[in-house]
């Protein structure tokens, strides 16, 4: 089948990927030339692992081009719409480039045409497009809208739609249920659990979905604080707690906060629309103020270690991508630690291994070092904030030779402790005992 896909970002790539891999034709649409001639060139525009060989494979193999067409193709069936729905002027999840697109699909798709939103709504979203469309449909037939929301999950994303957790589509108005179960039909292949409902609940999966993802990190990030206020170990805590199944082990971890396009969003989105509905939410209000606090209390963890004024110290922060897999910066916990820090009157030399060029069109006044070693020198402390497999293997030797101080302090919990050690710094982990 010939499906047409709006958005090549993180969720248009991969899902363009994916249906690839499962034999249809997928014909990408980006409004963004350079983006479009980047993956016509072979080359990925983003780092995810994996992606930039499955698009050549399925590129080489005929089953994908590129396009800054608008417009789909004649004969694809369907429509994917996976642009973004950043925060702008009108709040969290602004669906004016969803709804820019489909009204463009609508005017242009013959009326057998279904289109299938990808991107996260808000609850509120699919009421827009349901206006949308009815004004097309008092003009004539149309293509059917329906809403089809991503679970993947950056760094593993390819992985995450060859196995999704669940596949759930919704629909604007009842007498496209069809098409809903149409659009749900195109990941028979995957065997995955499968749900088909009104729009407005889907929209509330997603958000619940994430909110509820965020509340399991806020929730391991205080018992952290916890754990090191009171001498235990927050790995074995969340292990023991985990091993309830009606609890699960699953993003109960510890780390330095929530970051990505995603969950920090959405846990504004929710507290906002509860009190636009009058509805009192007081444990969803909390999680978004939880992971401030949080980002606050690791930094004034850090001063306390350090035992000289932030004021004026060389911070070296190890690892600015959001979480590891991803050159994606967006609400990094990293980069909210630099500011803090910077607020406190410290200079920070960053290093990531992939998301150097993100993270400085991010944050133009963060010095971003060529590497760890470079990054650490002069440095008071190193913080590692991002768990990158390749931070477990670093030279501490050399890295202490090349430090002014002797503090390193792990917020992921993933240096080799006996390396940090035998190279005689002194070690901090994050809620864990060393
Ligand atoms: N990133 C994730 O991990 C993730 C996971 C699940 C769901 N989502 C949701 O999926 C959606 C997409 O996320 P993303 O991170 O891939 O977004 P993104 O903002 O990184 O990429 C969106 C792409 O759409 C393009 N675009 C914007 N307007 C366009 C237009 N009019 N025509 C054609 N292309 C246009 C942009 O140029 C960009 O390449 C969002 O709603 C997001 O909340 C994201």
């Amino acid at each position: 089948m010939h499906l047409f896909l709006v958005g090549a970002g993180p969720v248009g790539l991969v899902t363009a990927v994916g249906f690839a891999r499962l034999g249809h034709h997928v014909t990408v649409s980006d409004i963004d030339t350079a983006r479009v001639a980047t993956l016509a060139g072979g080359r990925s525009p983003i780092f995810e692992p994996g992606l930039e060989e499955a698009l050549r494979a399925q590129t080489a193999a005929g089953r994908m081009d590129f396009t800054v067409e608008p417009t789909p193709p004649a004969g694809a069936a369907f429509s994917i719409v996976c642009v973004g729905t950043p925060t702008d002027a009108s709040g969290p999840l602004s669906t004016a480039q969803v709804e820019s697109v489909v009204a463009s699909l609508l005017a242009s798709a013959p009326p057998e045409h279904v289109v299938a939103v990808r991107s996260t709504l808000p609850v509120e979203g699919p009421d827009r497009l349901a206006r949308l469309v009815a004004d097309r449909r008092a003009a004539g037939p149309c293509p059917t809208v329906v809403t089809n929301p991503e679970f993947m999950r950056e760094g593993a994303g390819l992985r995450d739609f060859d196995v999704p957790s669940r596949v759930v589509t919704g629909w604007l108005f009842p007498e496209d249920r069809e098409a809903a179960k149409a659009v749900a039909d195109l990941y028979e292949p995957l065997n995955a659990p499968t749900l088909v409902a009104d729009a407005r609940s889907v929209a509330l999966i997603k958000l619940a979905s994430n909110v509820f993802l965020a509340t399991k990190i806020a929730f391991a990030n205080e018992l952290a604080l916890i754990c090191d206020a009171a001498g235990a170990d927050v790995d074995l805590v969340t292990a023991g707690v985990g091993m309830d199944d009606r609890i699960g082990k699953a993003f109960l971890s510890a780390g330095p906060g929530i970051g990505g396009s995603c969950l920090p969003e959405q846990t504004v989105a929710l507290p906002l629309l509860s009190s636009r509905l009058g509805v009192p939410t007081p444990l969803i209000d909390a999680v978004s103020r939880s992971n401030v606090s949080h980002q606050q209390a690791v930094v004034g963890r850090l001063g306390a270690l350090l035992g000289e004024p932030l004021g004026g110290a060389r911070i070296a922060l190890l690892g600015l991508a959001f979480k590891a897999g991803t050159d994606d910066v967006r609400e990094s916990p990293a980069l909210a630690i630099a500011r803090e820090l910077r607020v406190a009157g410290a200079t920070i030399a960053g290093f990531d291994p992939q998301a150097a060029v993100t993270a400085r069109r991010a944050d133009p006044s963060l010095d971003v070092a060529r590497d760890a070693l470079e990054a650490a020198r002069g440095a008071a402390a190193v913080v590692i904030a991002t768990e990158w497999p390749e931070f477990r293997s670093l030279d501490w030797t050399a890295m202490r030779a090349a430090m002014r101080g002797d503090l390193v302090y792990d917020t992921r919990n993933v240096v080799d402790r006996a390396a940090v050690l035998r190279a005689g710094l002194r070690l901090e982990i994050l809620g864990r005992r060393v």
